[in-house]
């Protein structure tokens, strides 16, 4: 049931997602990893890539939020929660990377934000079981989406790749998770829609 108190703490929650410092109780995955002589041009590609999952995770926390906000079942709430505290782990961790390379984050991220609630409140006023399947598929679509991102990223940004292989294990794991809880698989449409929806972002977001 929705009722003021959530909508209020989950405004809250939306204005220090997009506007103060997320931290990470897990070391971030590159410490200790020694920082490349990388030349302007290289930098510049690893910070947009990174860049673009930063904005990634940002969705991510507006999605989980949304869901969180009409999700019914009380376990699916618990296990949405602990998926989203990582979450909030990779939105330190490459945030913190695209400073350290020099780079800005998406300017455009109050309107990812905005976009993914509606649609993670959407998705969880749908059932748990689409709600789920949703989140499956969404995690799986990040996970392929971070596999091409080790291919695109310079081959000696250790750094950059350490944080990549860490989210996309943990990725991995929210969709296993949300199928594990009755998640339904969805229908192709919706899986392409996913596809193009994300793309769009992707490709802005690399740029601004
Ligand atoms: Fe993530
Ligand atoms: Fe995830």
């Amino acid at each position: 049931m929705l009722n003021l108190d959530r909508i209020i703490i989950e405004f809250d929650k939306g204005l220090r997602t997009l506007f103060s410092e997320a931290h990470s109780v897990r070391p971030h995955p590159d410490e200790g990893v020694m920082e490349a002589p990388l030349d302007e041009s290289e930098k510049k590609r690893s910070a947009a890539l990174m860049r673009v999952n930063h904005s990634g995770e940002i969705c991510a926390q507006a999605l989980y939020q949304g869901q969180a906000l009409t999700a019914k079942d009380p376990v699916v709430q618990k296990k949405l929660k602990q998926a989203a505290a990582e979450e909030t782990e990779h939105l330190a961790w490459t945030a913190h990377r695209v400073h350290e390379l020099g780079g800005h984050l998406s300017v455009l991220n109050p309107l990812w934000y905005t976009g993914s609630l509606a649609l993670g409140a959407f998705a969880g006023l749908i059932g748990d079981k689409w709600n789920l399947g949703f989140l499956s598929e969404t995690e799986q679509q990040v996970g392929a989406h971070l596999q091409s991102h080790l291919e695109k990223l310079p081959a000696e940004d250790e750094k950059s790749r350490a944080i990549v292989s860490q989210m996309y294990t943990d990725e991995i794991g929210h969709s296993e998770m949300a199928m594990a809880l009755g998640g339904a698989v969805l229908p192709a449409p919706a899986k392409m829609l996913m596809k193009i929806n994300g793309r769009v972002m992707t490709k802005t977001a690399y740029r601004i």
